[in-house]
């Protein structure tokens, strides 16, 4: 409706259709919940002020298995969108099918290679060539407390698995489900990284990015699988299938204690009107303090006509402009993909967002997200993701859950 106005409105002008479609871009996302639509918007109105509109295309279903469902439809039709949010490896698997966009040339004006860390550059180039803008970084282990639950508790944030256990354990006698929690395969994997990476960053490294057979099979992977278990006790029994922003508001609205999940949520609590310090506490997963499993949205440019390629451009420089990345990632509680924006706009959370992937980076302790596509390509994911969720489900033991895993990996690797 909105492109058809400016349509008419633009040939009204005498303006030709080709000059009007120079800047459009057409946008595929899964940005639906209140705090990812609120940040998308930043993003909208930045392009919108510079004359591009904004065609929008989103598929719904957090953690993006859903848009690229709907993307590989899409280009099998021919008809790629302009840009796509995408994460990691499913970046490099369009590239290497040659369907990606060549964005040097703005790459090279603005000067990307200089401040965008060496994590991010792995997914948003290949071959010499950048093919993405990365437009935040993510990382998924968090937790996030409601502070009058914690209160409740004795008020001391947990931070080994110990004091994890006992904070949930007072929460569920002070009458409150202890973890809020969608049962989704990608919520479930989304615990799993930070369950992982509690039992050690070497581990983590075997595990799921050399993806090694022994550390795949393991002891350590039963503990794992145990501490899985373990959390599984503490959701309520209606968690089946539920959307990961209604577990956040089961956590702002004090029903439930604390919800796993990666700082997406935050994006849930401002837009909610909630303070960190005041209202919640973001803590590293206990066990896991000094380390980053990470994930970064970037926008993937499709190849495209040239009448598409100049608001494709525009559409990148915007994205990888220092202001609106401070603007954008205040808003989405991730924290900026370039190294050189200040920290003075970031709340307490972001701020700490900032500091610990800066120092996880000097100290060799950042990871790709496994549950969030940046630790291996989408077939090992998606094995994980499997085997992740029957066990949470319970239809696999603790027990059985650790040579079910390498199996299922070893198959697809
Ligand atoms: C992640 C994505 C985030 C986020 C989340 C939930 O995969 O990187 O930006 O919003 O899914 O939809």
């Amino acid at each position: 409706m909105f492109r058809r106005l400016m349509l008419s409105a633009a040939l009204a002008a005498g303006v030709s259709h080709g000059a009007f479609a120079e800047e459009q871009v057409e946008v595929l996302h899964w940005w639906t919940s209140g705090g990812e639509a609120a940040a998308l918007d930043v993003l909208k109105k930045d392009l919108e002020g510079q004359g591009v509109a904004w065609a929008d295309m989103p598929v719904a279903g957090g953690g993006g298995e859903a848009a690229m469902t709907a993307l590989r439809a899409r280009v099998t039709a021919g008809n790629a969108p302009t840009a796509v949010q995408m994460l990691g490896f499913d970046i490099l698997d369009w590239a290497k099918e040659g369907k990606l966009a060549d964005l040097n040339a703005v790459a090279e004006k603005e000067g990307w290679n200089s401040v965008v860390p060496a994590a991010l550059q792995a997914f948003g180039k290949h071959d010499g060539k950048w093919i993405s803008a990365p437009v935040n970084v993510h990382s998924t282990n968090w937790v996030w407390i409601s502070k009058s639950a914690l209160d409740a508790t004795g008020g001391k944030a947990p931070e080994t698995w110990e004091d994890l256990v006992a904070v949930l354990d007072k929460m569920k006698e002070n009458g409150i489900t202890p973890l809020a929690h969608g049962g989704q395969a990608w919520q479930d994997a989304t615990i799993f990284d930070a369950v992982v990476l509690s039992l050690g960053t070497d581990f983590y490294q075997k595990a799921m990015i050399n993806l090694d057979e022994a550390a795949l099979g393991g002891d350590q992977m039963k503990e794992a699988f145990a501490r899985m278990e373990k959390l599984r006790s503490y959701v309520d029994d209606n968690f089946s299938g539920r959307d990961w922003n209604l577990a956040s508001a089961m956590v702002i609205e004090g029903k439930a204690g604390m919800q796993m999940m990666g700082d997406w949520a935050k994006g849930e609590f401002l837009k909610a009107g909630q303070k960190p310090g005041d209202d919640f506490v973001c803590i590293r997963f206990p066990g896991t303090q000094g380390s980053v499993t990470f994930n970064s949205d970037q926008f993937a440019m499709f190849a495209v006509g040239e009448e598409r390629q100049e608001a494709q451009a525009a559409m990148a420089a915007s994205i990888m402009d220092p202001k609106f990345q401070s603007a954008f990632n205040v808003v989405k509680g991730s924290v900026p993909a370039r190294t050189d924006v200040p920290n003075e706009a970031f709340d307490d959370c972001g701020k700490k967002g900032m500091a610990d992937l800066a120092s996880a980076n000097d100290s060799g302790t950042l990871f790709g997200s496994m549950a969030h596509g940046h630790a291996a390509p989408a077939a090992v994911k998606n094995a994980l993701y499997d085997v992740v969720t029957r066990h949470f489900n319970g239809e696999i033991s603790t027990d059985e859950a650790p040579a079910e895993l390498a199996a299922s990996i070893a198959a697809v690797k």
